[in-house]
């Protein structure tokens, strides 16, 4: 089990909650009471969107840290295929550039905008809404 940590989602939607390594970004937020919005739950309407952070829990640290280095990934650790009918619709609709798509999909990264319905979760991660 991971942590997965809504924030920005409004006071009530706001939460940590555990949830399986492999599930749906999208199907642990609706499954806590989270809304997100969306449309076509098959990547391509971009509804979606959410700004997402890879944590790490420490036993030693109350809370957690951020893992977050664009230039020292772990990439053994957090690999996240993306698939191109994502990333095309994340560019498409600004939210990533083509250059980072084609990193993500080079270096086997996750950009750190995710459609929630297409982003199988690896790790703990900071969800935020995108906007
Ligand atoms: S709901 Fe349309 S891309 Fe996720």
């Amino acid at each position: 089990m991971v942590n997965i940590i809504f924030c920005g989602f409004g006071d009530e939607m706001d939460k940590r909650v555990l949830a399986k390594q492999g599930d749906v970004l999208l199907r642990v937020a609706m499954n806590n009471g989270v809304t997100i919005p969306t449309e076509c739950k098959d990547g391509l309407c971009g509804s979606c969107a959410v700004k997402v952070e890879e944590l790490e829990s420490s036993p030693d640290v109350k809370g957690f840290e951020s893992t977050v280095d664009p230039d020292a990934w772990d990439k053994d650790k957090y690999t996240t295929y993306m698939e191109d009918k994502e990333l095309n619709t994340l560019v498409e609709m600004g939210a990533i550039s083509k250059k980072e798509a084609e990193t993500a999909q080079q270096y086997a990264q996750q950009t750190p905008i995710r459609l929630a319905c297409q982003c199988i979760v690896k790790g703990s991660m900071l969800v935020k809404p995108f906007e």
